[in-house]
């Protein structure tokens, strides 16, 4: 069957579709992707969208009524999609449309008395249906927190289909706003996947830019910015410092610890240092690399490498494929201080690209197969990555006429 896949992710810089292929059942389904569309949110919707995800004061008809625009935008967006793949609707099984997530807090705090998780995502599923009569899935994660999850990260699911390998080890990574990666022993079950976020992505030098440009850039194509800035290395320690860098997974994060305040306290720092904002946009930029190559050596490469003994003994064992997607990996400077980082450490740097997803299209493409487990009545979480207390069946379908 043909499932279109809906995604914005933290950036919320638009609207990726993926429509994919798909037959049969896990662990033997098969996915192939025909193609991806994406298309930007309007700067005003844009603006909303981040200062509401930035936890500014809000009235519950802006909320209703973002809910339903998005709805809106998504149909278009899936139209659109559909259009220019020579694709009829009515050719599609199903949409699973994550929507945009304007709050979550994965673990409980007190809230009114008890202690409460929760997590939003808007975007109407039942407006998408309407509009392109296409059965339509959303709300994945609520199922997950519901049953003592986080809600996230879902895509280590697709991922654990997509890239698990008898003899490689994988890691998949992802750099949105906040860049996460699913770790796969080679030979692994889906219990031995681990995967966590490992700090900030795009989002941190995407607000930077924003505010340096005086809003006439929202990110730094090809890091032209921060190319010509110098790594302040003072600041670099300090950002490194951050608790979170230290704590183990599994764990997430997004705008509640890298948002608007965290690049505010940035942008403070270098007044105060008067240094240039094409050296902070290089340290931000970095700051991302540089996570995640620490978070490598801290707490991926010892489990590989436990893993890895296991598979084949006492033979040299094939270099790790780290498997790069998301907007952030088309940053040439992430891109070669990734490579940098990790150079000498038996791992091989690839694009999502070469092994059939592109970068662009990857997270939209996860949400059709998610869509797609839903559907079929499976469960699609990964508690080893979620921390749910168990398998659960995923999102809520909406029916057109
Ligand atoms: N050519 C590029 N050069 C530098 N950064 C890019 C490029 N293309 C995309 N990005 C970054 O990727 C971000 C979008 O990535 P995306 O994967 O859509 O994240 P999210 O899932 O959070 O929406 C942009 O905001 C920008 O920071
Ligand atoms: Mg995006």
């Amino acid at each position: 069957v043909l499932v279109l896949g809906l995604m914005s992710g933290t950036s919320a810089d638009g609207m990726d579709a993926a429509l994919v292929r798909i037959t049969g059942a896990p662990p033997r389904l098969r996915a192939q992707l025909l193609g991806s569309h994406q298309a930007p949110f309007p700067a005003p919707v844009r603006a909303a969208i981040l200062r509401l995800a930035n936890g500014a004061p809000t009235r519950t008809a802006e909320l209703s009524n973002l809910n339903f625009l998005l709805g809106q935008l998504f149909a278009r967006t899936a139209l659109e999609a559909l259009k220019k793949l020579r694709v009829p609707p009515r050719r599609v099984a199903l949409i699973g449309s994550h929507g945009q997530t304007v709050f979550h807090q994965g673990a409980p705090a007190r809230f009114l008395g008890p202690p409460v998780a929760s997590t939003l995502q808007i975007g109407e599923p039942a407006v998408i249906a309407e509009r392109t009569g296409i059965p339509t899935v959303g709300d994945f994660r609520v199922a997950d927190v519901a049953a003592g999850g986080q809600g996230a990260p879902l895509v280590p699911f697709v991922d654990y289909l997509l890239y698990r390998h008898p003899r490689i080890a994988r890691v998949a990574l992802n750099i949105g706003g906040i860049a996460n990666v699913t770790v796969i022993p080679a030979g692994a079950g889906p219990g031995q996947v681990l995967a966590f976020d490992t700090g900030p992505g795009n989002m941190v030098v995407d607000a930077l830019v924003s505010r340096f440009t005086r809003g006439r850039q929202s990110f730094d194509r090809g890091a032209r910015l921060a190319r010509r800035g110098r790594l302040l290395p003072a600041l670099l320690d300090e950002l490194l410092a951050h608790a979170y860098f230290h704590k183990r997974p599994p764990k997430t994060c997004g705008r509640e610890q890298f948002g608007a305040s965290y690049s505010e306290r940035l942008i403070a720092w270098g007044r105060r240092r008067r240094a240039r904002p094409e050296d902070l946009l290089r340290t931000a930029t970095l700051l991302t690399p540089l996570a995640v190559v620490d978070a490598f050596h801290r707490f991926v490469a010892p489990r590989l490498r436990a893993g890895r003994r296991r598979a084949i003994g006492a033979r040299p064992a094939p270099p790790i494929q780290l498997i790069a997607a998301g907007g952030g990996a088309h940053n040439p400077l992430i891109r070669a201080q990734l490579e940098a980082g990790l150079r000498g450490s038996g791992v091989e740097v690839v694009s999502s690209g070469a092994l059939g997803v592109p970068e662009d299209a990857k997270e939209a493409f996860a949400f059709a197969l998610l869509a797609y487990e839903s559907f079929h009545g499976r469960p699609a979480n990964l508690p080893s990555a979620t921390g749910a207390q168990h398998p659960c069946l995923l999102g809520k379908l909406c029916r057109p006429r």
